[in-house]
């Protein structure tokens, strides 16, 4: 038989799938893959369900770009919650999940052979995507303990090939928030080489030290907002991420560009689950308070229990995630959580680039997880 197609020569087991199978195997506590252990609000249900006999022919195809009521309520979240304008008919597309919309826009704005440049750690889809477009991805490293970067580092990444700029904030695996100050470097590099910036905040209601509201008041100026594809997605915020429903908001020319391209991989998201957040959006001020007092009380109750058993943890201001620094590095690490302790945590080195680099040392835990699991996890590394 001919081989399979080269571009897919890179891709491996993502590490989540790897550590969850061998969990599964030894009934350890999960830890390791970064979803919650229980659903979302019951009134969310209801309301997927409702969609699913509704009258409204939400079992067929969806508007490719994504039901109106759902484009609609994104147009008015980003409006009262960060004061950002998108026009719905033109500027949102509904994509399925926030990975999706990630892959589309990559899609629509890189070539083969242009540079991409990915602050590692990074979420894995981001290389996993370059790969097979066989762009390159120019790393920029997050240097613990503060996760900050160097300016030199960031400068020399941009270059004649640079096609776009990747940032994630709240940041997977870190729980970084990027600064104002941040994210102007960064911007400033962006216009100087005239390339695209796609932002992904699909944690943007998870922040514990300041409001998202910060990150957006920056993409929203005029210089960053032309070349800007922002991704989120309502599987975090709202507790149901298999449901997969996302959206990227981006200039009319591009969403035109990027539908397009969007139209041929999935056509359109599942179209009960939009109606259903459609509704969850219009309901969030009911709902994302307590939301987010819930995540900030695990985040204390895991970071705390974690550094009475004498762990190194590191600062979490987002995200649902925690990292631990490991002097004797990862892999001995894990493997003894997970088979005298059975509990499951994850290597961040999948992040990186250079597999050797910060990550040897770092282990990301989620705490996306009931009490009751979060204090059995607590229990068995006290054992
Ligand atoms: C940083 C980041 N981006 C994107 C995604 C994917 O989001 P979705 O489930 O909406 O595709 C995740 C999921 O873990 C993530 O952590």
């Amino acid at each position: 038989m001919k081989p399979f197609a080269h571009r897919t020569d890179p891709l491996r087991e993502s590490i989540f799938t790897t550590i969850s199978n061998r969990a599964r195997e030894l009934g350890a506590v999960n830890l390791g893959q970064g979803f919650p252990d229980f659903d979302g609000p019951q009134w969310l249900v209801e309301a997927a369900r409702a969609s699913l006999g509704g009258e409204g022919l939400a079992n067929q195809y969806a508007h490719t770009s994504g039901a109106p009521a759902l484009r609609a309520a994104i147009a008015r979240q980003q409006r009262e919650d960060w004061a950002a304008e998108f026009d719905p008919d033109s500027e949102i597309t509904v994509t399925v999940g926030a990975t999706e919309a990630l892959y589309a826009t990559l899609q629509t704005l890189v070539d083969a052979g242009d540079e991409v440049v990915v602050f590692e750690p990074f979420y894995d889809s981001y290389v996993a995507t370059l790969q097979m477009i066989g762009a390159v991805p120019r790393p920029v490293t997050l240097r613990w303990p503060s996760f900050g970067f160097d300016d030199g580092e960031l400068a020399r990444a941009f270059g004649p090939r640079t096609k776009a700029v990747m940032i994630n904030s709240p940041h997977n695996p870190t729980g970084k928030v990027f600064s104002r100050e941040e994210l102007e470097r960064i911007g400033a590099l962006a216009i100087r080489h005239d390339c695209w910036i796609v932002t992904d905040e699909v944690y943007e209601y998870l922040t514990y030290e300041r409001s998202h509201r910060e990150f957006v008041q920056w993409r929203s100026q005029p210089a960053i907002r032309e070349r800007c594809i922002a991704i989120s997605s309502a599987g975090k915020t709202f507790g149901m991420t298999g449901w997969k429903v996302g959206w990227a908001m981006a200039p009319a020319d591009v969403s035109r560009r990027l539908r397009l391209v969007h139209q041929f991989i999935p056509f359109c998201a599942p179209h009960p689950f939009q109606h259903a957040f459609a509704h969850a959006l219009e309901r969030r001020h009911e709902y994302l308070e307590d939301f987010r007092r819930e995540y900030r009380h695990r985040r204390d109750l895991l970071a705390e229990g974690l550094r009475a058993l004498g762990h190194a943890v590191l600062p979490s201001e987002g995200t649902y995630f925690l990292q631990v620094y490991v002097e004797e590095g990862t892999e001995a690490f894990c493997r003894r959580l997970l088979e005298r302790h059975r509990v499951a945590v994850l290597p961040t080195a999948p992040f990186y680039l250079d597999a050797a680099s910060q990550g040897a040392n770092i282990v990301r835990l989620c705490f996306a997880k009931r009490e009751e699991t979060l204090r059995e996890a607590l229990r068995r590394l006290g054992e």
